[in-house]
C-alpha cells in the first residue's frame, strides 16, 4: 500500500467513527455553542466534540503530523504531514437537521498553511447518508467499491452547484456571479456543504461547482476527490481575500473559467 493510500485509509476509518458521534448528537439535540463571523456562521457543541475526537485519532495514529481544524486551530508536527479537518462541513444543515453534512479530512504536504490545499489523501463521510467518499493521489476516488468519475457534460446541459459566504457584505458579489453563470447552465444548486459539492463533482450527481472565499477545510478533501476522479479543480484570485474556486469536468469548468476570471 503506498503512503497515499495508508493515509486515505486511516482518514476514512476516522471520519466514519467521527460521523456516527455527529449523528448520535444530532439525535439528541443540538446545541448552539456560538456564532463567528456573522449570524448564519454557527459553531454547535458537536462541532468541537467532533473535531476533538478527530485530532485525538488522528495524532494518536501519527503523532508527528501536523493538524489544522476548523474549530481547534493549528498543531505544528514534523513529518511533513497536515491534516486539515472540517468536524461537520454543512453546520448550518446539521443545526436545522438537514442530512446534507459531512467530517471532511484530508492529508496534505507540508507544515499548517492555510494556503496549502492540495491534498494526498482524503475521506468525505456524510453520516446522515451512509456514504463515504475517498481518495488518495495516483489511486482514484472511490465511493465504497465505485470508481468515480465526472462527467463530460457540455456547459448548457451541466447541473452546477454553488455556495455564498457568511459575510452579507460578500452577497451582492455572490449574486453577480450566480447571474453570470445561470444563462450558460441547466440549473444551480446551493446544498449548504462544499466539501459534498465537490463530492458530487466527482461522483457525476453535479457537473460543476464554483464559490469564492472557501477555506482549506472546507475544500482540501473534495477538490483532491474532483480531481482523482478525472476532473479539474483551480483556486484563482489567491491574492484577493475571497479566492474562486471552480470545479468540474474539462468542457464546464473550461466554460466556468471563461465567465468568472
Ligand atoms: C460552509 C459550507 C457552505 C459554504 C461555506 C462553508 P461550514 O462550511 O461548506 O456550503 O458555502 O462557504 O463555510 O461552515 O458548514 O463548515
Amino acid at each position: 500500500m503506498s503512503q497515499e493510500q495508508e493515509l486515505g485509509a486511516l482518514a476514512a476509518e476516522v471520519a466514519r467513527e467521527a460521523g456516527e458521534l455527529a449523528r448520535t448528537r444530532r439525535q439528541q439535540g443540538v446545541t448552539l455553542a456560538a456564532t463567528k463571523s456573522t449570524l448564519a456562521d454557527i459553531v454547535t457543541e458537536a462541532d468541537r466534540e467532533v473535531e476533538a475526537l478527530i485530532r485525538d485519532r488522528l495524532l494518536t495514529a501519527r503523532p508527528h503530523d501536523g493538524f489544522l481544524g476548523e474549530e481547534s486551530g493549528t498543531a505544528a508536527g514534523d513529518s511533513g504531514i497536515t491534516w486539515v479537518v472540517d468536524p461537520i462541513d454543512g453546520t448550518v444543515n446539521y443545526a436545522y437537521g438537514i442530512p446534507a453534512y459531512n467530517v471532511s479530512i484530508a492529508a496534505v504536504q507540508g507544515e499548517p498553511d492555510p494556503s496549502r490545499w492540495e491534498a494526498l489523501a482524503a475521506a468525505v463521510h456524510a453520516p446522515a447518508v451512509g456514504e463515504t467518499f475517498t481518495a488518495a493521489r495516483g489511486h482514484g476516488a472511490w465511493l465504497g467499491g465505485r470508481r468515480l468519475e465526472v462527467t463530460q457534460e457540455t456547459p448548457a446541459g451541466a447541473l452546477l452547484a454553488t455556495g455564498f459566504g457568511y459575510d452579507p457584505a460578500t452577497h451582492d458579489g455572490d449574486l453577480a456571479t450566480v447571474r453570470r453563470v445561470m444563462p450558460i447552465a441547466r440549473d444551480l444548486r446551493r446544498m449548504g456543504s462544499a466539501a459534498l459539492d465537490l463530492a458530487y463533482v466527482a461522483a457525476g450527481r453535479l457537473d460543476g461547482y464554483f464559490e469564492r472565499g472557501l477555506a482549506p477545510w472546507d475544500l482540501a478533501a473534495g477538490a483532491l476527490l474532483v480531481s482523482e476522479a478525472g476532473g479539474i479543480v483551480t483556486r484563482v484570485d489567491t491574492d484577493s481575500p475571497r479566492p474562486l474556486l471552480i470545479a468540474g469536468g474539462p468542457a464546464v469548468h473550461a466554460r466556468l473559467t471563461e465567465i468568472l476570471c
